[in-house]
């Protein structure tokens, strides 16, 4: 039998467990490595300053650097490509490889991203976040200081993240609510907080299948280390508003649709909850806005919808089987909006490029994200619905429309839009701090 030991906190980079800074402002900075020496000396330079997962409930300031690693960027700085041959199919192939099976197809294909991946340039990122502009650009300087110089390491890209001033993401929800709880974290879960075997977010621990995660390769490299997929998901605002507005008569309909699609309200209160009418008090309490389950309560999905977005993406008790069917497909999900937002009310297109850039950490990225979003978003077989996907976030090649049950017959609308694209993505390799000074000795 495998003990749970608690997690070795100080050795796992901090945006495993550390809570989103509300507000945030953070940055996405990508390198290529043309001289992994140099690549050795920025890593020299960062890791003093880079934030573990200590104290991540109570850290000692609201902002952090991390760094992760693509394939390629890996592959670099440990010279013998062999050393992570037993590294994940995945990853080791790369998000753009993986297109066709994650539905990035069409306008969502590589040849439109405008974010370089592993295939084109991205080695090494640095994740910047914090809680203000003042304490950004302190961590930026801080990556400027430690990039002085090192012509080897060059910066390819960067993106710009901030939370809009609603406090909502660009199509007007509350987001950042639910979250699985580390079985080894520290403290207690929420009400309603599903507890999760560390190895399902961290390797080294016991996950989900009774099972210690590890990879075939050194585990100095790998222990305490986890795997990111991160997407650029551009969003379409006039879109999404057109829709509502052409699928429902009124105001009060249009955030019946949308909550309808969503599982929540876009106050955040869930559906599950508060199935007829919006309750901003039950939103904003943590004690009760996450404590709900499927199975008993709304089995045919009449408040909650089989196919909204947190019930396909999370169906908590509402599958058969919840070991093979769902704990083995969980996601620790942190999302940040980037570009400004689309003027209040307009339905017109402004041309400009706002959306969602989400790290979805996770210890097996086939079996955790490439499954759910192959399976969960863009199909709708495990719900029995056929191709329909998520009506928000779903591909709209093989259908466009979404039903849910409703009094006296099912509601049916139709006309569903590519409401998002994807724009970037890449499975990228956040090692402990130990396995960071693994690679450093690498000469
Ligand atoms: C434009 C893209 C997206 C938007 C606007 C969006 C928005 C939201 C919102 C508003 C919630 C409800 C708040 C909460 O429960 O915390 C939510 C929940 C969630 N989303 Fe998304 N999301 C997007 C894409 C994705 C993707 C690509 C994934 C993963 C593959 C994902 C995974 C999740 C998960 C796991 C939950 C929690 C469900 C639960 O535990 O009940 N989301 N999302």
């Amino acid at each position: 039998m495998i003990m749970t030991l608690a997690l070795e906190l100080h050795d796992i980079q901090g945006t495993v467990l550390r809570n989103r800074p509300m507000p945030y402002f953070g940055s996405y900075l990508m390198f290529t490595i043309h001289d992994p020496d140099q690549a050795r000396e920025l890593l020299r330079r960062l890791v003093p300053r880079i934030a573990s997962a200590a104290a991540w409930d109570n850290p000692p300031e609201d902002a952090w650097i991390n760094v992760v690693f693509s394939h390629s960027g890996l592959g670099k700085m440990v010279r013998d490509a062999s050393t992570i041959a037993g590294f994940p199919l995945e990853f080791r192939q790369g998000m753009a490889a993986r297109s066709g099976y994650l539905g990035d197809v069409g306008n969502a294909s590589p040849d439109h991203w405008d974010l370089p991946h592993g295939g084109n340039g991205f080695d090494v990122g640095l994740l910047v976040m914090a809680g203000s502009i003042e304490l950004k650009d302190e961590k930026l300087s801080i990556g400027h200081a430690a990039v002085e110089g090192l012509e080897g390491v060059e910066l390819v890209a960067r993106l710009d993240v901030a939370v809009p001033s609603t406090l909502r993401e660009h199509f007007g929800y509350a987001d950042g609510i639910s979250r699985p709880f580390i079985e080894g974290q520290g403290g207690d879960p929420l009400p309603g907080q599903d507890i999760v075997k560390p190895g399902e977010f961290v390797l080294g621990y016991e996950n989900e299948l009774g099972v210690r995660a590890s990879l075939d390769a050194p585990e100095e490299l790998w222990r305490n280390g986890t795997f990111i997929a991160i997407r650029k998901l551009r969003q379409d605002v006039a879109a999404f508003r057109r829709f509502l507005m052409d699928s429902a008569p009124d105001a009060m309909g249009q955030e019946l649709l949308a909550a309808k699609m969503m599982g929540r309200w876009r106050s955040g209160a869930p559906l599950a909850l508060s199935p007829d009418s919006d309750d901003v008090k039950l939103a904003k309490d943590p004690l009760r806005n996450n404590d709900f389950r499927y199975a008993d309560d709304d089995p045919d999905g009449r408040h909650t919808p089989a196919g909204s977005h947190i019930r396909r993406i999370n169906p908590r008790d509402a599958l058969r089987d919840s070991l093979t069917q769902t704990r083995l497909h969980r996601v620790m999900r942190r999302g940040f909006s980037y570009g400004p937002e689309l003027e209040e009310g307009s339905t017109e297109d402004d041309g400009v490029d706002r959306g969602i850039v989400l790290a979805i950490i996770n210890a097996d990225p086939g079996r955790q994200f490439e499954f759910v979003q192959a399976q969960w978003i863009n199909d709708g077989d495990f719900i029995s619905q056929g191709d329909r996907s998520d009506p928000i976030i779903g591909r709209r090649d093989h259908a466009n429309d979404y039903q849910y049950p409703a009094c006296p017959v099912r509601k049916r609308v139709g006309g569903l839009k590519e409401f998002t694209v994807t724009r970037g993505g890449e499975h990228v390799f956040l090692p402990g701090l130990g396995g960071l000074r693994w690679l450093l000795d690498r000469q």
